[in-house]
This record gives structure tokens, C-alpha cells and sequence, in this order.
């Protein structure tokens, strides 16, 4: 266990430039570094070099979760996202699960599947067999153009043939290559292996080859956390502990049983996911991808997590979904705060990283059921929307908080109210 804590108390009251202060201690952080995320991130220049026609950049809200703690040592946990609440409630939770002894997270080999779509073969139980008896010659194949990889200890692993003889266009075979990426998210490398594999196939099989592309439903490549929650640590606003974690299992049943439940519970999940992901530079669409898809892998979309109560009645939680995420190569090297982000939770491999990002799905996950078993999810979370609110009627400074109470208090938390009491404000 390290020395440092990630429980930092009283965070939230602090100023921006305290927090940021606070922060760039805990983690080393340079002043260039610090100054990276809260005055001049990416530069347009630099914008320029990673993608077409640009006229410059788009800030979003960096924020810092605190008290996460996974396998015995403590993360800050980075956060971009537009949405409020998101990193009050998931501190929230990583605190409870905190008070279980934090949380336990495992991974399998960061495999990646490139899959190549063969048509036009004319028999294909022959063109399996011939496969099957060249595997050694395709996954050396599959190999041969990325030698740093192989280097690295990555590289081809397995071969899978997976035969359709009914689709609209008429039979086909897809193959799947199942490539070890190591520390790289892999699009490039697995699409590379894929393309270069392809002729072989189509010869081997006598058939035609048309995409050559990686699959995001990344199934060999997941990640997974659990953690305990003692019924104590659950007790909250005239409910038994007990009863909170019975409510909480409710709710994840709610969603395990039925998909227009599901889709919520498991964007709750990713509203925590995705900000870690946005904030290391990594592909948020893929990610998403890769865990929509996979709920859906039994037939019927289901939720990403699994939440009981234990013989001694405290709550056991548990998520697993795919995780192709990497720590070298793309926007992780090349956007300045994406650098500072993966620094700040000082992440030594992506399988570091998609442990970390499979914690802070389920820490999302148990601050919203956790809310919307209970009190609801309102109360917390119009408390911060009336700041918004504020700022959209024009509000600035301190007239933002000012404002932002006097519309939670009365319960009217709307732009025509916000610009009343704004010009109430004004006049005086
Ligand atoms: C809102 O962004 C996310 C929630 O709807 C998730 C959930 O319902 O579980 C609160």
C-alpha cells in the first residue's frame, strides 16, 4: 500500500487554484504540467497535427475524484465531462467502497480481435480445413509486419473461423485474428495484421476477401472490479443500511431484466468511464461501443454489473466489460493534458488503466442506484443543475452560487426564475 491517500477531505470547498495545488503535489506534478490542465492545454497547433480542417480547440471541465483505492493503492482519478454530479457521486462511492476495503480489479491479456470477411469460397468445410491445417504459417503471417510488437511481447495469438452459410449476400466465413496489443489501444496494429493477412486467407480458402477491420466487441480484452460495501456504511436518510443495499440489488435486477432499464443504468455507468477515457486521450467511442456490445452478448442488453447482498447482508458488487484502452500511441502521447491525466494516476500499462476504468464504471453505477433507490436522483442533482441554470441566465461569479440557492430552495429550477432573480441582483 502506498503512503499517500486519496481521501482528500474538504477538496470540494476549496478554490480552483487550491485544488489544483493540492493536486499537483499529490502527483509530482510540474508547474507546466499543472498549468497544462488549468490554463493552456492543447494548443491549436498541436490540434492541427491530429486531425483534418481545424480552426482550433474545445475546452471541457477537468475535475479530480478522490478516495479510490484499487488492488491496496490510492488513485486520483481524472475527469472530463460536461454533466454536474458526475465526480461528487462517484468520490461518493469509491469512499464506501473504501470502507470495504477498496476495490479488488483484474484483467484479462489486452487481446484485440481483427476480423477479415471472406466471400465467394466454393466449399467451406474444405476452406476451414485448409485453415485450420495452415495456422502456424497465417498467425507467423499475421506477425510479420510489426516486429516492435512482437519485441514487446505482443503480436498474434490465435486464429478463429466462424463460418455464416446464410446471410443476405450468401455464405461467408469470417476470420478472427486475436492479436496481443500490450500497452497500445491497437486499432492500427491489429488493422495493419489483419490487412496483411488477408491474401493468404484468400488464397488458402479460394475465396474473396473484403473487410479487413478490428472488432470493438473487444470480449478477449476485459476488465473487471468488485468490491463490498459494508450494510453499515450504507445507512442513509432514515433507511437501514440493510435496507439500502436490498434497494441497491433491486435495482440492479431492474436492469439485468429488462434493456429500456439496462441502457440507463449502463450509460450511468460510462458517464464515469468515459470521463477517464476522454481524459487520457483514449477512443470514448470505441470503449462505448465495446460495452454497449457487450451487454447485449446474451441475446437481450443487459446491465454491465452484477450487485447482491452477502450471507452477512453488506453489498458485493462486481462489473466486466471490454476495455480496449491504451497507454502509448494516439492522443495519449501527443495531447499535452491526456499526458498529465495518465501522470496524475501515475498508470504503468493499459492494463493499469482499463482496472482503473472498470473501478470507476462501478463506483458511477452504485452513487446512481444508490441516489435513485433512495432519496432519488433530483435532490443531488439539481443542486448543481441550478448552477447551470444560473450561468445560462446570465449569472457570473458569485452571482452564480447566489442564485443557484435561491432556486434550489424554492424548487423552481428554471432559466425564466434564474433571469428574475439575476435582475433582482442587478437592480440592487
Ligand atoms: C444520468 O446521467 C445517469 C443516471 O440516469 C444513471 C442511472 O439511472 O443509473 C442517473
Amino acid at each position: 500500500m502506498t503512503e499517500k491517500s486519496s481521501r482528500l477531505p474538504g477538496f470540494y470547498k476549496k478554490t480552483l487554484a487550491e485544488r489544483a495545488a493540492e493536486v499537483a503535489q499529490w502527483a509530482n506534478l510540474t508547474p507546466e504540467e499543472i498549468a497544462t490542465i488549468t490554463t493552456n492545454g492543447l494548443q491549436p497547433e498541436q490540434a492541427e497535427l491530429m486531425i483534418e480542417n481545424v480552426i482550433g480547440t474545445y475546452a471541457l471541465p477537468f475535475g479530480v475524484a478522490a478516495n479510490f483505492q484499487i488492488n491496496g493503492r490510492d488513485y486520483l482519478i481524472p475527469m472530463v465531462v460536461e454533466e454536474p454530479s458526475v465526480v461528487a457521486a462517484i468520490s461518493h462511492a469509491a469512499k464506501l467502497i473504501r470502507a470495504g476495503g477498496g476495490f479488488t480489479a483484474s484483467t484479462s491479456d489486452p487481446v484485440m480481435i481483427g476480423q477479415i470477411q471472406v466471400l465467394d469460397i466454393p466449399d467451406m468445410d474444405a476452406a476451414i480445413a485448409a485453415l485450420e491445417a495452415h495456422k502456424p504459417e497465417l498467425l507467423e503471417q499475421a506477425d510479420c509486419c510489426d516486429k516492435l510488437m512482437v519485441s514487446l511481447g505482443g503480436g498474434a495469438r490465435a486464429l478463429e473461423f466462424r463460418p455464416f452459410p446464410d446471410t443476405p449476400v450468401g455464405p461467408m466465413l469470417i476470420v478472427h485474428l486475436h492479436y496481443d496489443c500490450r500497452d497500445a489501444m491497437g486499432a492500427n496494429a491489429v488493422n495493419t495484421a489483419v490487412e496483411n493477412l488477408a491474401p493468404m486467407i484468400a488464397d488458402i480458402t479460394g475465396g474473396r476477401t473484403n473487410l479487413r477491420i478490428l472488432s470493438n466487441l473487444a470480449d478477449q480484452r476485459t476488465a473487471t472490479a468488485s468490491g463490498v460495501i459494508p450494510a453499515a456504511a450504507l445507512e442513509r436518510d432514515g433507511y437501514t443500511g440493510t435496507e439500502v443495499a436490498r434497494f441497491i440489488a433491486e435495482a440492479n435486477a431492474f436492469a439485468v431484466v429488462d434493456p429500456y432499464r439496462a441502457a440507463t443504468h449502463n450509460k450511468g455507468i460510462m458517464n464515469g468511464i468515459d470521463a477517464v477515457v476522454i481524459a487520457t486521450g483514449n477512443d470514448w467511442r470505441a470503449i462505448e461501443a465495446g460495452a454497449h456490445s457487450y451487454a447485449a452478448r446474451n441475446g437481450r442488453y443487459q446491465a454491465l454489473t452484477d450487485w447482491h447482498v452477502t450471507e452477512n447482508g453488506d453489498l458485493y458488487g462486481e462489473i466486466t466489460l471490454p476495455m480496449a484502452v491504451g497507454i502509448v500511441g494516439g492522443a495519449t502521447k501527443v495531447h499535452p493534458t491526456a499526458k498529465v491525466a495518465m501522470k496524475l494516476m501515475g498508470i504503468q500499462s493499459a492494463p493499469e488503466l482499463a482496472m482503473v476504468l472498470a473501478c470507476v464504471g462501478l463506483a458511477q453505477n452504485l452513487a446512481a442506484i444508490k441516489a435513485l433507490s433512495t432519496v432519488g436522483i433530483q435532490k443531488g442533482h439539481m443542486r448543481l443543475h441550478a448552477r447551470q441554470v444560473a450561468i445560462a441566465a446570465g449569472a457570473t461569479n458569485d452571482q452564480v452560487q447566489a442564485i443557484a440557492n435561491q432556486l434550489a430552495a424554492e424548487k423552481k429550477i428554471n432559466i425564466v426564475r434564474a433571469q428574475e432573480l439575476l435582475a433582482e441582483l442587478n437592480q440592487r
